[in-house]
């Protein structure tokens, strides 16, 4: 009625998830069925060209009314328990969570993002003066600061493997950063997918290795859930840290600590309440951290929903179909070099691009004119989601050429 009476569309009306498009749509109109996704599942305008997952995701309906209706029921003290996490292990979340990653519940800790986890990975292993820990060149802020100050603290050695720009294969890259390996490393931490170039690393061949040689796996995996498969059981990794606000779902201080079973006793706690020496809680001694906002893990495993929902397999073909399209788009812009290594496996949904011009300022103000949200630099990722029109990258690629000329 109000909807009728401003001309707002219905949809924008109502806040309401709405049912999942007909799976059968899919097959016969799949740009139809996306375009219902976007339309139905989230909140965003016609106008906003939203190709940016890569820093921060955007969660659709149903995980938006989760957390609201959860700080409603909660405010009004609807159950008899309290409404928070940090004292509680969330037991049913965890094995609804660990079913999917292909890990046991008792392996896995909610943290509010992918840096607090790489942080309780990096501060809780035992490591001595003169010990080595080897990463890639290119790892995110937050997987090279909690291995530095750990480094200036103990008087550790950091090696990173310099990643050709861009690699050739999995393989290449699997070979480099294994035989960085020497005889004082004892941690290999790197970046399932590299952060500034959107590269899908070889996670399961560099941990198997380090694990034949007694070295420690750190898989920093920000990037990873909900954007490419990521099942511990595959990856063979020993510690894993995940941001689910980005491609996942999630609402935005979700993340998620996987520690490998027999590293359970091993891994000090380092943000501790009581029961911080209680092994028997496995990692849920892990998410002792005090009061926190339940909300949002309820959000997060809404999201997980959602993905499962809608199957990681067709998100996944939908995305790197997307992403696909963006490097066909990209060979055919001459202000842009491509970055994103041609062998298919080296690439989910994040594109990266190389300006040819350092001037950038009238693309920064026509991007912004445009209401398109991607970063504008000499060197960017260019994300695609399920909420990705070919609209939106095409009018990227419109801008791009109107700016620069
Ligand atoms: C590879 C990588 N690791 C860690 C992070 C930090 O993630 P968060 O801010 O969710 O903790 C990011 C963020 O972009 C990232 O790209």
């Amino acid at each position: 009625m109000a909807a009728a009476l401003y001309g707002a569309p219905a949809k924008a009306a109502s806040r309401d998830p709405l049912p999942l498009p007909d799976e059968k749509l899919r097959g016969k109109d799949p740009e139809k069925y996306w375009k219902q996704i976007r339309d139905e599942q989230f909140l965003l305008p016609e106008w906003r060209a939203f190709l940016n997952n890569g820093s921060l995701g955007i969660a659709p309906r149903p995980v938006v009314k989760t957390v609201a209706d959860f700080l409603y029921s909660s405010a009004a003290l609807e159950m008899d328990w309290y409404p928070r996490w940090g004292y509680e292990a969330l037991d049913e979340h965890r094995a609804e969570l660990a079913s999917f990653y292909g890990c046991k519940a008792e392996e896995l800790a909610f943290t509010h993002n992918a840096t607090e986890a790489l942080c309780m990975i990096a501060g809780g292993i035992d490591l001595k003066e003169g010990d080595e820990i080897v990463m890639t060149n290119l790892e995110h802020p937050s997987g090279r600061g909690c291995w530095y100050t750990k480094a200036a603290r103990h008087k550790l050695h950091v090696r990173e493997v310099t990643l050709p720009m861009p690699p050739k294969s999995p393989e290449q890259v699997a070979d480099l950063m294994t035989s960085a390996i020497g005889p004082r490393t004892k941690v290999i931490s790197f970046s399932g997918i590299i952060s500034p170039t959107g590269w899908v690393l070889p996670v399961r061949e560099i941990c198997r290795y380090a694990r034949s040689k007694g070295v420690i796996s750190v898989v920093d995996a920000a990037h990873m859930h909900g954007q490419v498969a990521m099942k511990m059981s595959d990856f063979e990794c020993d510690y894993l840290a995940a941001s689910p606000h980005k491609w996942a779902y999630a609402p935005a201080g979700s993340g998620m600590l996987y520690i490998r079973e027999e590293n359970l006793e091993r891994l000090w706690p380092t943000i501790v309440s009581g029961g911080w020496d209680n092994t028997k809680m496995k990692a849920g001694r892990f998410m002792n951290v005090g009061t926190n906002n339940r909300a949002i893990v309820e959000g997060a495993m809404a999201g997980l929903r959602f993905l499962k929902q809608i199957g990681p397999e067709h998100v996944y073909a939908r995305i790197h179909e997307l992403s696909r399209y963006v490097v066909q788009q990209a060979k055919e812009c001459p202000h842009v070099d491509v970055m994103t290594p041609a062998d298919d496996r080296m690439f989910g949904a994040l594109v990266c691009l190389k300006f040819k011009t350092k001037n950038l300022e009238k693309l920064g103000k026509l991007v912004s004119a445009r209401r398109i949200w991607v970063a504008v630099g000499e060197q960017v990722r260019v994300s695609t989601h399920i909420h990705t029109r070919r609209q939106d990258i095409d009018l990227y690629f419109k801008t791009i050429r109107e700016a620069l000329g």
